[in-house]
Parts: structure tokens; sequence; C-alpha cells
């Protein structure tokens, strides 16, 4: 038996001014979404920006449903939409943030599992890392360089092909 120990990084801001002119300009992006979500049930309002290679951007927010399981995170909404429209350009980055009716959000909203699978679907048909910028309402911005800092050891075409 041996013990492996796996070595993830983030990189943490205290403010959205310490950012760089692209990361902010996304996540402003991002906070520009949530104002479409549709949220009756959650009241948990999520904005998500996708920045392609080409400088297109896509927006996505959450969309519920009184079934709840056919609503769709805002993650995916963006991502699913980017590579509709754009099917051959790689995802750059991703911002996301989002805006509860009852409370202030003052840590990173960070994406969900299932989220995390569909950015790393991405990451390696397109063989290029996504940067993923998280904020709540308020505090400090989280950023990921990749999804393999997200999601260890995730599952991927590659292993289907063994
Ligand atoms: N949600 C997102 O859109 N993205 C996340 O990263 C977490 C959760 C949505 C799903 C649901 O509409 C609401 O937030 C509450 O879970």
């Amino acid at each position: 038996m041996q013990k492996i120990n796996l070595h993830i990084s983030f990189l943490e801001y205290d403010s959205i001014n310490d950012l760089t002119y692209d990361d902010r300009d996304l996540l402003l992006n991002a906070k520009e979404a949530v104002e479409t979500a549709y949220a009756p049930y959650s009241q948990y309002h999520v904005g998500a920006a996708v920045v392609l290679s080409n400088g297109a951007v896509l927006r996505g927010s959450n969309q519920e449903n009184a079934a709840y399981p056919s609503g769709l995170c805002a993650e995916r909404v963006a991502v699913f939409a980017a590579s509709a429209g754009h099917p051959d350009i790689p995802v750059k980055a991703i911002a996301i943030t989002a805006r509860a009716k009852h409370f202030t959000i003052n840590t990173p909203v960070t994406p969900c599992g299932a989220c995390r699978q569909v950015l790393a679907e991405y990451e390696k048909l397109h063989n290029h890392p996504i940067r993923i910028i998280m904020m709540g309402e308020t505090g400090k911005i989280l950023i990921s360089e990749s999804i393999g800092d997200l999601l260890p050891n995730m599952f991927s075409a590659d292993e289907l092909k063994k």
C-alpha cells in the first residue's frame, strides 16, 4: 500500500480590482448574467460567462423547472451554448458568480460536480486548459487554472479507449 498525495492549486484574490483586465471583464459578464437567472424555486441566482479563444463571450444562467431535475446550472447553459455555436473553438475561461434572495454569498461560488465533469469534457476535447474564475457577491475571488484542480482523478473519454 502506498499513499498518493495529489497537488492541486488555486489563485486567491482579495478584490475584483486585483484581477487582470480579461478576468475582471469575464466576471462582470457573469455578474450581469445573474440577472437573467430563472430560479423561482431555489431563489439562488447563478450567472456564468465563457470566453473562447477567438474572443467570443457566451453567457448562461441557471434555468429551473417545476420538475426540478429538468433545470440546468448556469455553467452548463453557458458552455453548451458556446459549444453549440462554436463547436471547434476552445474554451479559454469561465467566470461564475451568484446572488441569493435571502442571504449574502460572501464565499466563491464553485461549480457542482456535474458542471465540473462537463467542463472537463471540453478541456480534454480541445486540449486547452479552462481557467475557472469564481466569486460570491462579495469576498475573495478564487481562480483555478485548469479543471484538473477542481476534479482530480476525473473520468474522461480516454477511459473508453483502453
Ligand atoms: N446552480 C448553478 O447554476 N451552478 C452551480 O454551480 C451550483 C448550483 C444552480 C442550480 C439550481 O438552480 C440552484 O443553483 C440551486 O442549486
